[in-house]
């Protein structure tokens, strides 16, 4: 693979040829543990080679909608097969480009595998609806078809994962795909769609361009060939993707932000809810757009749960995720260092209570890194800034409250509606909660990270629009509905009209 000394260049993927940009120009991917090592060169694509790999996309759906999906499926089987036996090398350099510690990049492979066979059993599945018809000798049913082109921009926190989520649906459903992920973890994508190459993905079927959103993503919006467009990053980019694919009615998914909360009732199992919170909001050094950035502690066991889980962010061993000694990575670059410091400072400004953490960390073995202590406010108001707005870093605030109904008041009172959790041992509590918190996940006794691949993932209000992925949502909305009605009655039968014959 690639070292510092010796950077490989690497290609777009389009037609089935690892192709340079046609400007030649390339972006660096370095490790955010150590930025003086150069992981690799990625093209930085433009509009012509978006343009180039649309065409590929366009040209080869046609061959590929009428591939049948169980033969479609093997191909994703193979590639399911290749993941798997590569794990270990994809998961080290996942970890070298983006920071988070290897059992997680191991994880984010294994999610990536878990999707591909899952999807690729959908090869022999797919079901429709078969329904009687009203009119005699008539035929009803309801089949899934492609779509066509499938646009695709993918963030940095989930590498390979989130890729996979998309790739794997749109290919069992005959779709072709345009993918452009974050110029951050461009290896990852690369890993993945390697592994699908050797598979056998025919050429056009799957093509790659690298590069950043305005220059590389925005393209794959705006062009009139891109039937479908799925899309994970931010709130505000969403709102650019959504408003992009307006004008030609574009199929279009976003799944965005979240300020996802842990409530801890005073009857919890407090050792469970604090290594629960824990995970949920230092795992991923809190880059999940699921991470749990607030906590709600009744006021009964409020002490106890602040002096123990401050005392567990403190003890964290934050530092190059591939040292197995290691808990929790830096953030992923510059720039979402210095979103985590600003929310910081506004935490101070606001009157929030720094429980521990609060600094960047930067002498020693983190020198080169953009690291950053595990952050515990306290005694947090649920209007304050950092706890209504998405920080995506080791940043954790915690809100006392008084009742239940409190804590849901307080865990609703958000924009985002992603993922929700409850520590309680009360049957009647929890099964309140998961009625009425308005996320589109909810966990009882588990933090609000941990998503599996075969149940829909997404939100509500500013996390989506709607569409869920993953799971059998996934295939809603990589695939069109197709009524097919066929009368073999070999005469004019009306529908609603004459079936009271
Ligand atoms: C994300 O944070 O963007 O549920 C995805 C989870 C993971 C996926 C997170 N399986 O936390």
């Amino acid at each position: 693979m690639a070292t510092a000394s010796a950077p490989t260049v690497f290609k777009n993927y389009i037609d089935g040829a690892w192709t340079a940009a046609r400007g030649g120009k390339a972006i660096e991917d370095r490790n955010p543990a150590n930025r003086d090592e150069l992981i690799g060169m990625f093209p930085a694509s433009t509009a012509d080679d978006i343009r180039d790999a649309i065409a590929s996309a366009q040209a080869a759906f046609k061959k590929w909608r009428l591939v049948p999906a169980p033969k479609r499926a093997e191909i994703m089987f193979r590639a399911a097969e290749i993941l798997l036996e590569r794990k270990e090398d994809y998961a080290r350099d996942m970890t070298r480009e983006m920071g988070k510690v290897l059992p997680e990049t191991r994880g984010d492979v294994q999610e990536a595998i878990d999707m591909t066979y899952l999807m690729a059993g959908e090869g022999r599945r797919q079901f429709g609806h078969v329904a009687p018809s009203e009119l005699p000798s008539k035929f009803a049913m309801a089949v899934r078809a492609p779509v066509g082109v499938a646009g695709m921009i993918t963030p940095w926190n989930f590498p390979m994962a989130i890729p996979a989520w998309k790739v794997m649906p749109a290919l069992v459903c005959g779709n072709t795909i345009v993918l452009k992920p974050a110029e951050d973890t461009p290896l990852s994508t690369y890993n993945l769609v390697q592994a699908l190459e050797e598979a056998g993905v025919p050429a056009g079927v799957l093509n790659v361009v690298f590069g950043d959103g305005p220059q590389a993503g925005a393209p794959i919006l705006d062009d009139p060939a891109v039937d479908l467009i799925s899309f994970t990053g931010s709130t505000e980019v969403g709102r650019i993707v959504s408003q992009a694919c307006a004008p030609s009615f574009k199929r279009c998914h976003l799944e965005m932000g979240g300020k996802n909360i842990i409530v801890v009732m005073d009857d919890a199992n407090l050792d469970l809810a604090v290594d629960g919170a824990i995970w949920g909001g230092f795992g991923t050094t809190g880059q999940r757009c699921t991470a749990a950035s607030r906590v709600a502690v009744h006021k009964k066991v409020y002490h106890e749960f602040v002096e123990r889980f401050a005392a567990q962010a403190k003890k964290l061993k934050v530092g190059d995720g591939l040292d197995p000694a290691n808990e929790m990575g830096p953030c992923v670059n510059e720039q979402q260092l210095n979103t985590v410091m600003k929310y910081v400072a506004i935490g101070k400004e606001e009157g929030a209570k720094l429980a521990t953490g609060g600094h960047r960390l930067e002498t020693g073995s983190h020198a080169r890194g953009w690291f950053h202590e595990p952050t515990v406010f306290v005694d947090c108001d649920p209007k304050m800034r950092i706890c209504q707005e998405e920080i995506f870093g080791p940043v954790v605030a915690i809100i006392p409250f008084g009742s239940f109904n409190e804590a849901i008041d307080i865990a609703n009172g958000v924009t985002y509606g992603l993922s929700a959790s409850i520590y309680t041992r009360d049957v009647n509590n929890a099964f309140r909660a998961q009625r009425d918190l308005e996320t589109g996940i909810v966990y009882v006794n588990a933090p609000t990270i941990g998503a599996e691949t075969h149940l829909p993932f997404g939100g509500t209000k500013n996390t989506g629009n709607g569409h869920r992925e993953a799971g059998l949502a996934a295939l809603d909305f990589y695939s069109e509905w197709k009524t097919v009605y066929v009368d073999y009655s070999d005469r004019l039968q009306r529908a609603q009209i004459d079936n009271a014959e």
